[in-house]
């Protein structure tokens, strides 16, 4: 009988400190402690036996019972151990590895040329105001003195929203002009504010994209005449050109919110088909402008004869190409990481008219 414990103490044993992993180790347990195992099997023949065998053999198998407990206990700490540091091998990380080129950001032209326009007519003392994307008939067209049905509604390939529960028609605003009114109904004048922002027109070709870029200009005030207008959008092309004698020319145009109205053209080349800017004969138009209408101010709650001022409207992927020799409108919002690294500017570089535009 004694032998028969021992034997089975030592191949017990054996297969646990033998056990490699632990789904071995559970199986090493089943067998010696499990309702079929050695050790239940051993004790089930206690009943057997003669009564003065059975106190001194319960109490071997007792202690056999605890001596192999013990030692799948400290077995499975041992393998649990283990499996913790293979697995922390597999998932160790080397925090010093450089990271990977393409993480570097740059700002993307549009960013960067709205900060240089916003930091020539910042000089010249103009605010920032901004609307929002989606806008009401109100401020995109009738209090900007588009009549009902006028066909500059149409020639706007307006994005139309679901007519709303409060019965209004929103639409994703087709130029920055609403907010001319939004500032006029909240500001008082004197006002000089730039607005830059998206707005959205109905057409995608290799000059027009659904979505693209303005900069409004805003300037009412008591003695507001258009040689104020023509001066100001003078400074700005020259300093955003970096051409300081860089010429304007004023046509006449229309646009409902302004009277009179003008289209400004500057001084550029076109020879050997290279586009170039200075004055060199050729004209480039770059922007719409005008003093603002006498309806548009009393749609605002202005008395035209009190108040009167001057807008420009200008669009920025416009102005971006032709600084920065970006052939193709389409390509701004293509997210193609080459083109961003080859046209983008480094985030710290904030332009300013002293320190300069761009580097
Ligand atoms: N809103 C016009 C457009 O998108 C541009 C424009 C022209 C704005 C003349 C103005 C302006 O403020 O005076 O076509």
């Amino acid at each position: 009988m004694t032998d028969t414990i021992d034997q089975l103490r030592a191949e017990l044993l054996s297969a646990v400190s033998g056990a490699a992993d632990v789904p071995a180790l559970e199986d090493a347990r089943v067998n010696a402690l499990g309702k079929k195992g050695r050790i239940t099997a051993l004790m089930a023949t206690l009943g057997s036996l003669a009564p003065e065998e059975k106190k001194a053999f319960g109490q071997r198998v007792n202690v056999l019972k605890t001596e192999v407990s013990e030692a799948l206990d400290a077995r499975k700490a041992v393998l649990a151990g283990a499996a913790l540091d293979a697995r922390l091998a597999t998932e160790r990380m080397d925090v010093s590895m450089s990271v990977r080129p393409e993480a570097k950001g740059s700002l993307h032209p549009i960013s960067q040329t709205i900060d240089e326009i916003a930091a020539i007519f910042g000089t010249m003392g103009f605010d920032l105001a901004e609307g929002p994307d989606v806008e009401d008939d109100f401020h995109n067209f009738t209090a900007l003195n588009f009549p009902p049905g006028h066909p500059a509604r149409d020639m706007h390939d307006t994005f139309f929203l679901p007519t709303a529960e409060d019965g209004n028609r929103y639409l994703l605003r087709t130029h920055t002009s609403p907010v001319q009114i939004r500032t006029m109904m909240t500001q008082k004048p004197p006002i000089r504010v730039i607005i830059p922002g998206r707005t959205y027109r109905c057409d995608y070709d290799m000059t027009h994209t659904p979505m693209f870029h303005q900069v409004e200009l805003l300037v009412i005030d008591t003695e507001t005449n258009m040689s104020h207008l023509r001066g100001c959008l003078q400074e700005f092309v020259r300093t955003y050109f970096g051409v300081e004698d860089l010429t304007t020319r004023f046509r006449p145009s229309f646009f409902p919110f302004t009277e009179p109205s003008a289209e400004m053209d500057i001084g550029c080349s076109r020879q050997g088909g290279e586009l170039k800017i200075g004055n060199y004969g050729d004209w480039l138009e770059i922007l719409g402008c005008g003093m603002v209408h006498p309806n548009v101010l009393r749609a605002c709650g202005l008395d035209p004869e009190v108040y009167q001022g001057f807008a420009a409207g200008m669009g920025i992927e416009r102005i971006a190409m032709l600084k920065y020799g970006i052939p193709d409108l389409r390509t701004f919002f293509e997210s193609d990481l080459r083109w961003l690294r080859h046209y983008g500017f480094a985030a710290l570089d904030v332009p300013s008219v002293t320190g300069g535009l761009s580097r």
